[in-house]
């Protein structure tokens, strides 16, 4: 089911809880796809360094190769990095309003700015801004693209951004059609100004960013509710708070017209590898049954616990090898 999903779809966004295994299942497909022939871009979102860690290498800003099929399959890696990304998204969002505000303003916009810099909204609106940006550049070099996302919670708002950014930008652009038939009537009155050829060009100028900004919000809008191209994919694990969590996280998503193709059950302990292990199978054999009952018609794959690390290639592909 996993497979066929991300087969058909050239947008993935990997979800669930922290440490229920998105990292570990997001490169297992990208490594099944590029094994596969396709060329694909893996993209973490999340603070940590995850993608870093479990392929073994240094992966930054620009994509990295993780594994290539010797043919034209590869699979390179990204992580988005959020201090970097807040402070170039702030910096941007500064001229913006430096642009909006009178000379005497501009110190209340840097304390304004400062604040902003430690608000969580600052944070997602920052990097859905970037992978926007990273879609908007990959599309052309990539067949797909997965985004392992940051934990629950903190996703759904991602993808519910889009829309509020949109109607945020949407109410400065009218605000700014008034100002602009006020100034355009002034100008009209004081022709000779030398300021006032100028004052049109800002305002021309600040046009142009905010209609670039709801353009690129929009677009991703329409990417990510597209269930042809896109669809969300919740690990989680057998226990009781991961199971409910994710059964929230599925209806949230659904609510906001975001499709989720599949639910992945991670880790699921073996039973023939003493009586511990065998009894906690037992338990989560019962949270699985809950999944079931609470998300009805949900396609459900289960994985089971590998031993040893899960770090490198090889320990990828055989998790890989578990995909369905
Ligand atoms: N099927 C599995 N079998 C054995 N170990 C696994 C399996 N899946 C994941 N792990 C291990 O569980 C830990 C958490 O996995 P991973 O980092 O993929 O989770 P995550 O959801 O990305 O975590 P975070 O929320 O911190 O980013 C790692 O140590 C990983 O090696
Ligand atoms: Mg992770």
């Amino acid at each position: 089911m996993l497979l066929e999903l991300a087969a058909d779809r050239s947008l993935l966004f990997i979800g669930g809880k922290g440490g229920v295994g998105k990292t570990s299942v997001s490169s297992a497909l990208g490594l099944h796809q590029a094994r596969a022939g396709r060329r694909v871009l893996l993209v973490s979102t999340d603070p940590a360094h995850n993608l870093g860690h479990l392929w073994d290498r240094p992966v930054g800003d620009e994509p990295v190769l993780l594994a290539d099929d010797g043919g034209s399959g590869v699979l390179a890696g990204v992580e988005i990095d959020p201090t970097a990304t807040i402070e170039h998204h702030l910096a941007q969002v500064g001229q913006t309003l430096r642009d909006f505000m009178p000379d005497h303003l501009h110190k209340q916009v840097d304390a304004h700015l400062h604040l902003a810099r430690s608000s969580p909204g600052t944070h997602e609106s920052a990097i859905l801004e970037r992978i926007a940006e990273v879609v908007e550049l990959a599309e052309r070099d990539y067949d797909l693209m997965i985004f392992d996302t940051a934990p629950s919670g903190h996703t759904a708002r991602l993808l519910a951004l889009p829309e509020i950014m949109s109607a945020w930008t949407e109410g400065l652009l009218n605000r700014r059609t008034k100002a602009e038939k006020f100034g355009a009537a002034i100008r009209a009155l004081d022709n000779d100004d030398p300021e006032s050829s100028e004052g049109a060009n800002r305002d021309r100028r600040i046009r142009q960013v905010l209609t670039q900004r709801r353009g690129k919000f929009e677009k991703l809008r329409g990417l990510i509710t597209d269930p042809i191209l896109c669809s969300f994919v919740i690990v989680v694990t057998a226990e009781r708070v991961p199971v409910l969590e994710s059964a929230e996280l599925f209806h949230q998503l659904e609510r906001l017209g975001v499709k989720v193709g599949g639910v992945v059950v991670n880790r699921l302990s073996p039973l023939d590898q003493g009586e511990f292990l065998a009894a906690k199978r037992t338990q989560e054999e019962e949270q699985l049954g809950k999944l079931g009952t609470l998300l009805p018609g949900a396609d459900i794959l289960t994985l089971p616990m590998l031993g040893g690390d899960l770090v490198g290639e090889p320990a990828v592909a055989q998790l890989a090898d578990q995909l369905r």
